[in-house]
């Protein structure tokens, strides 16, 4: 079975957490969790809850625990996602600083060879911020932001935030259903 970790940080749009968990909470899949400070705080300013009452997610590692299980490339996570990702976190992953469990266990998914999916979040980018998404992509990391797949012609926000949870599912392999894709019958 597979075995996948999810961060979240502080940044904005984590209506995008919820569909992705949802999707999750579906599939045949282990899924442990560890979230930010600044993420438990925009959690509950956009959606009015903690981390602990997100669905899908087993177990959760308090996020400086550097003796929690994700600090070691031996705990075998397939993959590990960011979701959303600060412009902070990005920085940390893109430099290889472990100041927290969330870029140390990146940092080990990256010295694994693992498949490391950045949702990262902010508007305007600065130069900064591209340089470090840079960075991150050459070091082995996905850099995903949050975008929907308007051709699939959502028509809630929900629905919008699913297609684009669906393309998240195609990057770690998973058989998310109800999945639409463009040019198949529905
Ligand atoms: C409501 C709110 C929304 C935020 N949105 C973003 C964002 O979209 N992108 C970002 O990089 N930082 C955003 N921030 C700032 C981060 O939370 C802040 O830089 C924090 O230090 C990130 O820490 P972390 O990466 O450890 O979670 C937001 C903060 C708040 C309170």
């Amino acid at each position: 079975m597979k075995k996948i970790l999810v961060a979240i940080t502080g940044a904005s749009a984590m209506l995008y957490l919820q569909s992705f968990l949802e999707m999750l909470a579906g599939a045949d899949i282990i899924v442990h969790g560890i979230c930010s400070d600044a993420g438990e705080k925009v959690l509950e300013i956009e959606h009015s809850c903690g981390s602990s009452e997100l669905p899908a997610v087993s177990r959760w590692f308090d996020c400086r625990d550097f003796a929690a299980p994700p600090a070691s490339g031996s705990a075998g996570y397939d993959a590990m996602i960011v979701i959303p990702c600060s412009m902070g976190t990005l920085a940390a992953v893109a430099s290889g600083i472990t100041s927290n469990l969330i870029h140390r266990s990146a940092d080990v998914m990256l010295k694994e060879g693992k498949k490391l999916i950045l949702v990262t979040r902010e508007t305007p980018l600065n130069r900064t911020h591209l340089k470090n998404m840079l960075a991150a992509h050459d070091a082995g990391a996905t850099i995903c932001p949050p975008h929907p797949g308007f051709y699939l012609r959502p028509e809630t926000l929900k629905d919008a935030a699913m297609t684009f949870s669906w393309r998240l599912g195609d990057q770690l392999g998973l058989d998310t259903k109800d999945r639409k894709r463009w040019g198949e019958e529905t």
